[in-house]
């Protein structure tokens, strides 16, 4: 005999459960999180009227409990909506945030009307979520997408697959901390029909940003389940930053532009760092709670 249960009362239970162990947004993540477990396409409503297997039922209970033990509901679900797309992350990827699609909108909506093809390059690509997320608005555009993490370009490769823009990327591991890494970059777009330049229009990069002493204090959706290597931005948190812009000029045309995420209180240092490194800084971006979070240069 197979037991069947209501929508609404496991609603309630698991809000209540998600609620007592003070985790921040219980009602939508509950609501989430059934809807997941019975592959509902939307996110279903306290007012639905659902039957739900006991199948389902222990797969709610199930994906509750890692919730109150601090797993994020992207990371349950595999996945996290950016932009105007779902992307699908894993372990080795950083869990794409809000506040990174202010590149996606300043990049989209100056090249909306953009008649020449735009060569794009995204340093440290993660999931894919900005360069994808760009070369899905810009039809005429093709992209470059690194990263140090072998296993983050496997997702960058599905997530392309997935939004049907493989034809217009190309991925490859580096490390800009390598001497050599400019010049790697150089030999790829060599070789690479994709690319008609050896420089880009667009560099897009949200860089590893956060001091290493300040890791452990993160939220634990953070510090468990992002990986250390997109967060860890060094001892002043700066490094990338400074191996990044030492030569970034050899790697953009005349009229190109580069677009950068810092961290909320890091404006004043990194203008210091462009200076050293040549680099002109354009215009500074804010995000959606009024930091300063990109800043493009040149
Ligand atoms: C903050 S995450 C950004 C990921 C993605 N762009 C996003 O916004 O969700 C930084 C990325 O840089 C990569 N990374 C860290 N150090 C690197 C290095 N030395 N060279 C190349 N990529 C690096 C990490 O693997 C990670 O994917």
């Amino acid at each position: 005999m197979v037991d069947y249960f209501n929508s609404k009362e496991l609603l309630i239970d698991g809000i209540s459960k998600l609620q007592f162990s003070k985790i921040p947004t219980p009602e939508l993540d509950a609501r989430i999180l059934l809807s997941y477990a019975i592959n509902h396409q939307d996110i279903i409503y306290m007012h639905n009227d659902i039957s739900i297997s006991k199948n389902e039922k222990n797969k709610f209970y199930d994906y509750l409990n890692k919730r109150i033990q601090g797993k994020p509901v992207s990371r349950i679900l595999g996945s996290r909506n950016f932009w105007k797309k779902d992307f699908l992350i894993n372990k080795y990827t950083l869990d794409p945030r809000q506040d990174s699609e202010v590149i996606v909108d300043i990049v989209t909506k100056t090249y909306s009307n953009s008649n020449k093809h735009i060569q794009i390059l995204d340093l440290g690509a993660g999931s894919g979520c900005i360069g994808l997320s760009i070369i899905d608005d810009l039809k005429n555009s093709s992209l470059l997408s690194l990263d140090i993490c072998k296993q983050a370009l496997e997702q960058v490769n599905i997530n392309a697959k997935r939004l049907n823009l493989s034809k217009k990327l190309h991925y490859a591991q580096i490390n800009w901390f390598e001497k050599t890494w400019i010049q790697n970059i150089k030999l790829i777009t060599e070789k690479e029909k994709l690319f008609s330049k050896n420089k880009f229009d667009i560099i897009v990069c949200n860089p590893p940003y956060i001091k290493s002493s300040e890791i452990k204090k993160l939220q634990i959706e953070v510090k468990n389940y992002d990986p250390l290597i997109s967060l860890d931005g060094g001892i002043d948190g700066y490094d990338s930053y400074k191996a990044i812009f030492k030569d970034l000029s050899k790697l953009l045309l005349n009229n190109g532009v580069c677009f950068v995420e810092i961290g909320y209180d890091m404006l004043e240092y990194i203008k210091i760092i462009l200076k050293e490194s040549n680099l002109n800084l354009i215009k500074v971006y804010k995000d959606f709670q009024g930091h300063s979070r990109v800043i493009q240069i040149s």
